[in-house]
């Protein structure tokens, strides 16, 4: 049997690799939300990692409030960064292998070509330096962790722009979407599964990777594809980011290269239109808005 600490029980990575407990028996999973296990204080990790003998740690707790993190700047150091931190520290004690999920917004943006993983990091937002501080402490703390940056992610759970657009839809006529934004929008059933099969085949191939749906759209192109997948009618309007404030900036492009993954894992991602059929079809997402 495998041991697995999965923190951050209710956040949308969580649920989605809850989905897969009932298919993956020699995995038993221990998840914590953030009352039982509060990833900020030393002394709820000490106490968590004393009373169990965990072979993995996932650390899906994040701060992943994006712009409000731009007037929050030290909760969100605290949660992505020295929380991630103690985790990390934690595992070694314990000899416990950790995989994080890290963010796109590690990057500033500027490259017209997919990001790898030797690219130089660069965030151009609060939230993008707390979570790159965090992979950085996890790589002077561990030598056997996974850090998996991943991009635009969405699910049936939580809050997420699929989620967001089509309960605009039901209150708008007219919805502006930014169309200068590139990315790789991420089913987070799939990055569930990638972490599942990290674990259950015990990979070895400790580092950081880029796990993304493959291919590339605009927050504008996804929105488009949501309405045709869905059969919502509603007039979208393509706009430049200069028309849409947000407190935090965001990286023009973000896509990830998944090469290494594919390599080194032999995962190969599937197309991010799948994903978001997967989304409609295999889930119940209208009746959760
Ligand atoms: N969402 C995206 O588009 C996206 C894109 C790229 C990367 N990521 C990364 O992917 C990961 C998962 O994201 P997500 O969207 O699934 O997250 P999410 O739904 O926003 O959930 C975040 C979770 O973190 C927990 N948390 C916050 N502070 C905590 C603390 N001090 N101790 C323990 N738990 C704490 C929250 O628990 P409570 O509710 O109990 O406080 C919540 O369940 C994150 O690392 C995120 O940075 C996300």
């Amino acid at each position: 049997m495998i041991s697995v600490l999965v923190t951050g029980k209710d956040s949308q990575l969580g649920l989605c690799i809850r989905d897969l407990q009932d298919s993956h028996t020699e995995i038993l999973f221990d998840f914590k939300n953030s009352k039982e296990l509060d990833i900020t204080s030393e002394q709820s990790i000490a106490k968590t990692f004393e009373a169990n003998a965990y072979d993995y740690c996932v650390n899906c707790a994040a701060y992943t409030a994006v712009d409000k993190a731009e007037t929050e700047p030290e909760k969100a150091k605290l949660i992505n960064t020295i929380g991630v931190k103690n985790l990390a520290l934690a595992c070694k004690n314990h000899g416990v292998v950790l995989i994080h999920i890290s963010t796109d917004f590690v990057f500033d943006g500027k490259k017209k070509t997919p990001y790898t993983e030797e690219d130089l990091t660069n965030p151009i937002n609060v939230y993008g330096k707390t979570k790159r501080d965090g992979e950085i402490e996890i790589d002077r703390v561990l030598d056997r962790y996974f850090i998996i940056r991943t991009s635009w992610l969405y699910s049936q759970y939580g809050n997420n722009f699929v989620k967001t657009i089509l309960r605009l839809a039901e209150e708008k006529d007219e919805i502006n979407v930014v169309d200068d934004q590139l990315g790789s929008p991420t089913n987070a059933n799939n990055l569930a599964e990638l972490i599942v099969k990290l674990i259950s085949t015990k990979n070895k191939a400790y580092g950081i990777y880029h796990f993304s749906d493959k291919g590339t759209t605009s927050w504008y192109g996804f929105a488009r594809e949501i309405f045709s997948r869905s059969g919502v009618k509603v007039q979208l309007n393509n706009i430049t980011s200069s028309g849409f404030y947000t407190a935090a900036k965001r990286p023009k492009y973000s896509v990830l290269d998944t090469s290494k993954i594919s390599k080194e894992i032999g995962l190969i991602s599937k197309d991010w239109k799948d994903g978001l059929k997967r989304l409609f079809f295999q889930t119940n997402i209208s009746s959760d808005l």
